[in-house]
């Protein structure tokens, strides 16, 4: 199972949403992570639903933008020196602009609130080209998709996606109640063309939560799942796949577990001929930074994968949610932002 997280919500929002990247290769992140940002401007501004502001982007001078992928974010400069991440919600005939889906967040630190009541149509953003920690994995049989609350962003791409490659698919999508719901229109009518797909569940409705561990026992054992919500929710997702063929899961995470490394080490960086001691408690990102090494960032908490670096020698301490059991087993990828080192050396491809 591999772990991104996904946005739409503030990155540090207290209770973001996750889903696993699987299979992802080190150099699509590496060409992600040190791709020159886009001058973008906003073309339009749509309310989905009570709290959630729809936000399109596309190139001033009609200049193409990067290519992407379903399950792919993007991240804003924010005024205030913010850097956020959300999802892109396009689907795969919609490449010639961006659209992302944001929640006014009541805990949020400045994001999704500049979102909600500044920005306007007209206005220009910085923004790193897209960049995908939870892909899709268009070859399934069966995809089934479990949603709560601003987590339906990369999965609507994702269905998106499957509707143009007539896949099979399902999803089940929980919300407060039916006006906090994004993209309800659109659902129902996919399951109106195709019904048994689309699976509401409103808490107030229902007076409980979506019975998560039940659904999930539905859907076939070979099927991909994905899971995108609260915290809460994809804990119980991740108990409810222990007996699934793990890189069959996927989850999507809002926010960093905060767990750092407890040792000192030595990072050396191979291309630039440097090597710094990094102590215990610090990260490899902000002893670059203090040392004058540029170091691409977004989150700063081990959810979106915009630090990842290839490691070439050593064993790295994982602390964070974007890498699969396998990346990290391979000890050849580090999220600088919040991992360390089990060896006394680490030796980063910088
Ligand atoms: S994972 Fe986001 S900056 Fe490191």
């Amino acid at each position: 199972m591999s772990e991104a997280f996904t946005m739409g919500s503030d990155a540090t929002s207290p209770d973001p949403e996750p889903c696993d990247a699987i299979e992802v290769s080190s150099v699509s992140h590496a060409a992600a992570a040190t791709a020159r940002p886009l001058s973008l401007r906003v073309s339009a501004i749509d309310m989905v639903a009570q709290t959630i502001r729809m936000v399109e982007l596309v190139s001033p001078d009609s200049a193409p933008l990067p290519s992407f992928t379903a399950g792919a974010h993007i991240n804003l400069k924010l005024p205030g020196d913010l850097n956020r991440s959300y999802s892109l919600t396009n689907g795969p005939t919609t490449q010639d602009r961006f659209t992302i889906a944001v929640n006014r967040d009541a805990a949020s630190r400045g994001g999704s609130a500049y979102i909600a009541e500044k920005l306007k149509v007209g206005d220009v953003l910085v923004v790193d080209p897209p960049h995908n920690t939870f892909p899709l994995v268009e070859e399934a049989e069966l995809s089934a998709f479990f949603a709560g609350g601003i987590g339906i962003t990369p999965i609507l791409a994702m269905i998106r996606r499957l509707e143009q490659l007539g896949k099979s698919w399902k999803l089940f999508y929980a919300a407060r109640n039916r006006a906090s719901a994004a993209f309800v229109s659109e659902l129902e009518a996919l399951e109106a063309q195709s019904p048994g797909r689309v699976h509401f569940h409103f808490d107030e409705e229902a007076g409980r939560v979506m019975p998560l561990l039940k659904l999930a026992a539905t859907v076939p054992k070979l099927a991909h799942l994905y899971c995108c919500g609260p915290a809460k929710m994809i804990q119980v997702f991740k108990a409810s796949c222990g007996w699934r063929p793990q890189d069959n899961v996927h989850v999507e995470h809002f926010a960093g577990t905060n767990a750092r490394p407890t040792t000192a080490f030595t990072v050396v960086l191979k291309r630039q001929g440097k090597e710094f001691h990094v102590p215990a408690g610090e990260s490899i990102m902000q002893v670059l930074m203090d040392n004058g090494v540029a170091v691409a960032h977004s989150c700063r908490e081990g959810v979106c994968g915009t630090c990842e670096t290839r490691v070439l020698e050593g064993v790295p301490d994982h602390k964070d949610n974007v890498l699969s059991q396998r990346e990290r087993d391979s000890n050849s990828l580090i999220l600088t932002c919040c991992s360390g080192a089990k060896s006394d050396r680490l030796v980063l491809d910088i």
